[in-house]
């Protein structure tokens, strides 16, 4: 591990690193136990990710936790989901506190059950004085549903004489968006071997590098993470130009 950290460019870090978490389920199967347990065995991976981001001072890390697709899974698996999530935030709250990271959430949260709402409001107010690190959970967040919704919302500030359809650009646009608060991330990395988006980030990805690690999430670790940012340090980042 201290070999890959060395490897690293402590001055060309990723600002903003998102994460899909993938591979609980799989992770669960190949032990013959129920999915929900490869959930809940995830929480180790979630505090590797955290701590890495600190370690390497990475202001921004994001992580897919439940899409909004995810509601279709079976409702027992759903009900599970957000009763872990509900004591997490419950387990973890008082550490994140201490390593000071900032709770924020993106997502439809409309739609989560009224007591993890409750529970994820005092976190993100406990939370609030945090500067090290924010830690943004994408909680039944869908990427077109966001966009969705930002265009009904500009729609009705043009409809209401607030803004000129000509004053619509980039800047305009993300300023409706839930990650309106966040840079782009410069680092995307999905485990368990899927690579695809799966409805995540897709007007923030546009110039983002994705990194797909075989590595199921249960058992993502710290040098997973080093590993990925090393790979992203090795990429010629472009932006559509040629570079001289
Ligand atoms: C990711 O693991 C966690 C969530 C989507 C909530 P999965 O549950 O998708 O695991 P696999 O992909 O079925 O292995
Ligand atoms: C994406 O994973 C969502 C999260 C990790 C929260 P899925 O497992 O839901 O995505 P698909 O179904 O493989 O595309
Ligand atoms: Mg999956």
């Amino acid at each position: 591990m201290e070999d890959i950290l060395s490897r690293i460019d402590l001055g060309a870090l990723p600002a903003h690193v998102a994460i899909i978490m993938d591979g609980n389920g799989r992770w669960a199967q190949r032990l013959g136990r129920a999915r929900i347990e490869g959930h809940r065995l995830a929480i180790p991976a979630v505090r590797a990710a955290v701590e890495a981001a600190i370690e390497l001072g990475i202001p921004f890390l994001t992580l897919y936790a439940f899409s909004t697709e995810n509601w279709q899974r079976p409702a027992e698996e759903v009900k599970g989901l957000m009763r872990l999530l509900y004591y997490v935030m419950e387990e973890e709250e008082e550490q994140l506190i201490q390593q000071g990271v900032r709770l924020h959430v993106i997502g439809n949260l409309e739609l989560l059950p009224t007591e993890v709402r409750q529970r994820l409001e005092i976190a993100l107010r406990r939370t609030a004085a945090g500067t090290r690190l924010t830690l943004t959970l994408a909680l039944s967040y869908g990427a077109r549903q966001d966009i969705l919704q930002a265009v009904r919302a500009l729609a009705l500030a043009v409809q209401q004489h607030l803004l000129l359809p000509e004053e619509v650009d980039e800047r305009v646009f993300r300023s409706f968006l839930w990650t309106r608060d966040l840079p782009d991330p410069e680092l995307l990395i999905r485990t368990s071997g899927e690579q695809r988006l799966s409805n995540f980030l897709l007007w923030e990805s546009a110039y983002t590098e994705l990194v797909f690690l075989p590595v199921l999430w249960p058992d993502f670790r710290r040098e997973h993470f080093y590993q990925a940012v090393w790979e992203f340090q090795q990429r010629e980042r472009r932006f559509g130009r040629v570079l001289s």
